[in-house]
């Protein structure tokens, strides 16, 4: 592989204007994801020009500048806010003495710290490989021609760049043949959840909007939350109990980003298939981001172009204990809960969203007293298993009476599927009124 100077951590960026001076809010973000991978943000350079320069991406002028802050404050690494060529970032390297990272390079970086599941550390290595075999196999000319020259261009010979190059191309199959079995793995526990009809719901929103600190409330749960971009890459499911009956699947997926390198958009695939598939979405808003309005611009987009644009959203605007507002909640035209305003840091306002929740996902809950006969034990323990019952007593005949809350789908399916007839419309206190499997006398005892 390539020798390159060591990655360090004081860092210059460099948020490049082309055409026009680049807007505050995207040098800030940017500041943010380099902060985010743990660079120590020395300085940021903001410069503007007419176009791309091919040598070096910004004006050789610009690149005197550089070098001369790079040495003055002894950085190790410059990033810039751009999609470097291969040759223009060794250009740079060779000029400036220190590393350098694109836009790209700078994601896939803090994608790598960041992955935790089996399958976020393969999309993850699989992204790297892919991004490094572009530069192998363009940049080989160039370095061949250069070998042995200054800082950074200590590539490797033909011989050795060759075998990088088999052996990358061996590992990115290796690696899609294993992220293609994850996924499999994931689409049958998606089918299973679907089967059961356990209603999902995704959180989606701009990265740091706030999405896993909300998971790990909803939840209790302790998935990574940290005040980095990109804390979540991978996608994780919890069940989030609303009700007695009313079992739910909380997924927590990665937060959007704008100019996501396209190595990445793979990696992706599997988180969005979460939100795409949901029932509910509640989209997490940054309440005291000044920007918040582009942000949730961006991230319908996104959701727009995976399909998902049509599904119910509860929008949650996150943070009021920054703005200082109450926490409320809003009603759309439907008479449903559409957005609520909560702080996913102290709680306040997030009984508001569990409110919005069983408003949405428990309409359809039943509530009420069954009397199931003996031999009805399987559908007994698949009701307490769904944590449905709310109280029970053993009847004298051995069956039992349960009172129980779940979703009237659910109920209609556990008996179905144990062959017991429900007069469920009738009143709230019914009788296990026949059980099919069996003869009527054996329905007739268990419903005294
Ligand atoms: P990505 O994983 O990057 O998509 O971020 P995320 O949307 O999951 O955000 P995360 O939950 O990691 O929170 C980002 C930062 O915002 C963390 O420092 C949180 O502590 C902070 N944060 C989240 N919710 C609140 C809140 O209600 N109030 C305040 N003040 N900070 C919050």
């Amino acid at each position: 592989m390539f020798e390159r100077p060591a990655s360090g951590e004081r860092a210059i960026l460099v948020c490049v204007g082309l055409g026009r001076a680049p807007e505050p809010d995207r040098v800030e973000e940017f500041g943010a994801l380099a902060r985010s991978a743990g660079a120590q943000v020395l300085e940021v350079l903001a410069p503007t020009r007419k176009s791309a320069d091919p040598r070096f991406f910004i004006g050789s002028g610009k690149v005197e500048e550089l070098r001369a802050r790079v040495a003055a404050l002894a950085a190790d690494l410059v990033v810039i806010d751009g999609a470097l060529s291969p040759s223009q970032e060794r250009n740079l390297e060779k000029e400036l003495r220190c590393r350098v990272l694109d836009r790209s390079g700078l994601i896939l970086d803090i994608f790598a710290q960041r992955a935790r599941t089996f399958e976020g550390k393969l999309q993850v290595e699989l992204a790297q490989l892919e991004h490094m075999s572009t530069r192998l196999v363009r940049g080989w000319t160039h370095l061949d021609s250069q070998r042995g020259g200054g800082i950074g261009l200590r590539g490797p010979g033909e011989t050795q760049l060759e075998t990088d190059r088999r052996l990358i191309g061996k590992r990115i199959k290796t690696l899609n043949d294993r992220i293609e079995k994850v996924l499999q793995q994931r689409e049958t526990t998606r089918q299973e959840r679907r089967r059961q009809e356990v209603p999902t719901i995704a959180l989606v929103g701009y990265t740091n909007a706030g999405k896993s600190t909300l998971f790990n409330r909803l939840t209790r749960s302790d998935a990574y939350a940290a005040d980095q971009l990109f804390a979540t890459l991978d996608p994780t499911v919890r069940r989030l109990h609303l009700a007695p009956g009313l079992e739910t699947a909380l997924a927590d997926t990665v937060g959007f980003v704008r100019d996501l390198p396209h190595e990445l958009v793979a990696a992706f695939r599997s988180t969005l298939q979460e939100a795409r598939e949901a029932d509910l979405l509640l989209h997490v808003i940054d309440a005291s981001d000044p920007e918040r309005n582009d942000r949730i611009a961006q991230v319908d987009e996104v959701l727009e172009s995976i399909g998902a644009q049509g599904l119910p959203q509860v929008a949650v605007y996150n943070k009021i204990d920054r703005t200082g507002e109450p926490p409320r909640s809003g009603t759309g035209e439907d008479g449903l809960i559409d957005r609520v305003w909560l702080s996913a840091h102290s709680g306040e306002g997030v009984d508001l969203l569990l409110q919005a929740l069983h408003q949405r996902l428990g309409a359809d809950l039943w509530r009420g007293t069954l009397r199931l006969p003996p031999q009805a034990g399987r559908a007994r323990a698949r009701l307490f298993a769904a944590g449905a019952v709310i109280a029970h007593r053993t009847l004298e005949d051995g069956g039992v009476e349960i009172e129980v809350s779940l979703r009237r789908q659910d109920l209609e399916r556990i008996c179905r599927e144990d062959g017991i007839e429900l007069p469920l419309a009738q009143a709230s206190c019914v009788d296990a009124g026949r059980f099919l499997q069996s003869d009527d006398s054996l329905a007739t005892r268990g419903a005294a």
